[in-house]
């Protein structure tokens, strides 16, 4: 049985209905019993900013942030479950993420784990929140494996979830047991562009990202159109040619 985590990012805690639907999904994938991160359990800071992590690949703020990493990093599959709040994932999910990014690609304890995004809302901006999600995984070399985004009109007085919700569910279930038995990921057009574009932005600015040029150009990463995970990546030619397009148009305004 796969090892499970969720991190809920809903205020309300247990009583949280984005927590109800991740932990759905959990039992779906066959866990009875996900590891539960409730992140309004725990103290920590949001990101200051300072960037000192991206020279040392060390956050200098000694929080919770620690021990909630220490949890994740046993687990296989890591479930992002968010309420919407105003279009955007809520605070305490926002302070986390931006947290991680010492700890994706840099120091590697996230590098290459599986992620699920669950996201809920009364009626709009499921969707974008979890494409959010899969935006942030892939600069940070997580493997996103799909969203189960619900709306609250989804469910029958919050009992039972409608064929609707169903269906999605039930795509992402085969999907992400797909990618377990294989162990074939297939590079997604997100993957594609957001390493692209970190790529080509370090390459231009190499003297202010001197440090992070060096990290890249040490693992190799300037030749690869993708991180270097142990996964088996499954390629695609046109999401690939239309990323590096849309990175060239976008990275002509560093230039
Ligand atoms: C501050 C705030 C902002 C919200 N913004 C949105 C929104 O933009 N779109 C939406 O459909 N629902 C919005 N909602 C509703 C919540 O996303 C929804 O009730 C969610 O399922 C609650 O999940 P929870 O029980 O896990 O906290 C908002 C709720 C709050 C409290």
């Amino acid at each position: 049985m796969k090892k499970i985590a969720i991190i809920n990012g809903s205020p309300k805690g247990n009583s949280s209905f984005t927590l109800r639907i991740a932990k759905m999904v959990a039992k779906k994938l066959g866990c009875e019993e996900p590891i539960e991160i409730d992140l309004q359990k725990y103290s920590f800071a949001g990101c200051t900013g300072c960037m000192k992590c991206f020279k040392t690949d060390k956050c200098i703020i000694n929080d919770d942030i620690y021990k909630i990493l220490s949890i994740i990093e046993e687990t296989e599959i890591i479930i992002f479950a968010t309420p919407v709040f105003f279009f955007s994932v809520s605070y305490l999910m926002k302070h986390f993420i931006d947290r991680l990014i010492t700890w994706g690609y840099k120091s590697k304890q996230l590098f290459g784990k599986y992620a699920i995004a669950v996201t809920t809302a009364d009626g709009a901006g499921s969707n974008k929140v979890s494409k959010y999600l899969g935006d942030f995984c892939s600069f940070l070399g997580i493997m996103y494996l799909g969203n189960a985004f619900c709306y609250i009109s989804e469910f029958d007085t919050y009992k039972k979830p409608k064929s609707r919700f169903q269906n999605k569910m039930n795509k992402l279930i085969n999907n992400v047991e797909k990618v377990l038995k294989t162990g074939i990921y297939r590079l997604r057009f997100a993957d594609y562009y957001n390493f692209g574009l970190r790529k080509r932005i370090i390459t231009i600015g190499r003297k202010k990202y001197s440090y992070e040029y060096k990290l890249w150009e040490e693992n190799n990463y300037l030749k690869m159109d993708y991180y270097k995970t142990n996964h088996k990546l499954k390629r695609n030619w046109f999401k690939k040619k239309l990323a590096d397009i849309a990175t060239k148009i976008v990275v002509r305004k560093h230039k």
